[in-house]
């Protein structure tokens, strides 16, 4: 393999792991920098601090490529380019944060020694407000009088398929002033890029920096729209007798629409959607311009994650002392990230009805007791179900899809199922006399025929359940 360049990358979390990960994959050796020394030290150990598939292969594959460490001077010494991947979480108004990309920016201005204050540049890999770049050139300009460059290099993984999306994107965005700093960018990612080409990819956007950052903020919350967008339709066929899955399937052949983000469910979640939305709408208000649309989205995904409780009620009636067991819990399947996960809301919205909240996920129980202590972990989904009087399929891990519904309505005291994520087939829960409710499927011709076959079977359980609610109220 070729000699390629030494990088370093700072935030030792999805994006910075995997981007440490990746390039070290490609060849490159690569000192990771992060603040949270126990994550250090368990890196160093070989251990992996979030789940994440093919993570931990691909680390141990490259231990030898790859330091880790808290030292940001050490670091500097070694490589030019500098990935910036700390975190921007939102501020209490909604903004983003940028304590902790001006921490590295001032780390970065005043490391010392002679390497350490050598030619480098920052390779910006977190999602910052359209301005960013521009405001920490004019800092580096007067700090460093122009010998730190700055790129601005969105990243679009998707946590859960992160590695695959690190070798396999869709595209790469640089946004640079066209000098040095985004030609070494670009010739790290080349190996990416001819891949890509060679299967007929035109992956590379080399732009203005403005540009490069509005494109992620702006490509995100076009995904959210289109969430936004089917959970609302979802909520009229509802109303109307049509099946969200129906339409979504007739709406998504049309290329102009494409088929991806078009399914209902009970809302979108994690670190990125949230946070960036907000982030959009608030950069358009503090600039001047009312961005509506993004108030609707923003509206339509919080009260979507409300309407679940709505429809149990409408079940079972008053829910103070029912017991709900939620399947899943993680924001998306194969992830333990909770950050912006609906069950949050969804968890807190039940217990502060009344009723009692039993939940199973395979990986994110950990982090969901710090953010939801009031709830009972299951070691398995099964025992979630135990004397549940309804059950809401929160999070689409394979394992949940594929539950044995006839030994999840043994366990269950009543029989509501809601697929907050359609991902179930109706048909086998209501095999096993369960009632089902998807989202936007209630008025489906397809699933009135399969509730007729059911029905007989779950009256008699619908019934008890409706009693013990009766008895509750
Ligand atoms: N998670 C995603 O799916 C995803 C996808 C695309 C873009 N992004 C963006 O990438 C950025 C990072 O996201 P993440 O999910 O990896 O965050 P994360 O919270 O998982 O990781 C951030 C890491 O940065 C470290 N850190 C904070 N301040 C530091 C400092 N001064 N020096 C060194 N390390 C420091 C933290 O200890 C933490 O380990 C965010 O801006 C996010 O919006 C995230």
């Amino acid at each position: 393999m070729a000699e390629r360049a030494p990088i370093a990358v700072v935030g030792a979390g999805y994006v910075g792991l995997v981007t440490a990960a990746g390039f070290a994959e490609l060849g490159s050796a690569v000192h990771c920098v992060d603040i949270d020394h126990e994550k250090v030290a368990l890196l160093q150990a070989g251990q992996v601090p979030i789940y994440e598939p093919g993570l931990q292969e691909l680390l141990a594959r490259n231990r030898e490529r790859l330091r880790f460490s808290s030292e940001l001077g050490d670091a500097l010494a070694g490589a030019q380019l500098v990935f910036v991947a700390v975190g921007t979480p939102p501020t209490h108004s909604g903004d983003a944060d940028l304590s902790a990309v001006h921490a590295v920016v001032e780390s970065v201005c005043s490391a010392q020694g002679p390497s350490a204050q050598g030619r480098h540049a920052l390779v910006m890999k977190s999602t910052v407000p359209c301005g960013t770049g521009a405001a920490i050139g004019r800092l580096l300009g007067d700090r460093r009088n122009g010998s730190i460059a700055y790129v601005s290099c969105p990243e679009f993984l998707r946590e859960g398929s992160a590695v695959e999306d690190f070798m396999h994107p869709d595209r790469v965005v640089i946004g640079d002033a066209g000098d040095w700093a985004g030609d070494a960018v670009l010739e790290l990612y080349r190996p990416l890029l001819e891949r890509a080409g060679a299967r007929g990819g035109r992956t590379l956007v080399r732009t203005d920096v403005a540009s490069a950052e509005m494109i992620k903020l702006a490509a995100n919350a076009f995904l959210a729209t289109k969430i936004s967008f089917i959970n609302e339709i979802a909520n009229v066929c509802e109303e109307t007798g049509a099946d969200v899955l129906e339409v979504a399937r007739g709406m998504g052949l049309d290329r102009r629409i494409g088929a991806d983000f078009l399914s209902a469910g009970i809302g979108y979640g994690g670190s990125c959607f949230t946070k960036d939305v907000s982030a959009l709408k608030l950069l358009a208000g503090n600039s001047g311009y009312h961005f509506q649309l993004l108030s609707a989205v923003i509206e339509v995904n919080e009260l979507q994650k409300r309407r679940v409780v709505t429809k149990i009620e409408r079940h079972l009636g008053a829910l103070a002392g029912s017991r709900i067991a939620l399947l899943g819990l993680a924001f998306k399947p194969n992830t333990d990230d909770m950050r912006g996960a609906a069950s949050v809301v969804l968890a807190s919205r039940l217990l502060s009805e009344g009723a009692h909240v039993s939940a199973y996920d395979p990986v994110a129980s950990t982090h969901a007791r710090e953010l939801l202590p009031a709830v009972t972990y299951a070691p398995s989904a099964l025992d979630a179900l135990e004397g549940a009087e309804a059950a809401i399929l929160v999070t689409e891990w394979p394992e949940l899809v594929a539950l044995d519904w006839h030994a999840a309505a043994e366990r269950m005291r009543g029989r509501l199922v809601i697929d907050g994520r359609n991902a179930l087939d109706p048909q086998r829960v209501q095999a096993a006399g369960l009632t089902y409710e998807g989202i936007g499927r209630g008025g489906s011709a397809a699933a009135q025929r399969a509730g007729a076959s059911a029905s007989a079977a779950t009256g008699a359980a619908r019934a008890t359940s409706l009693a013990h609610a009766a008895a509750r109220r």
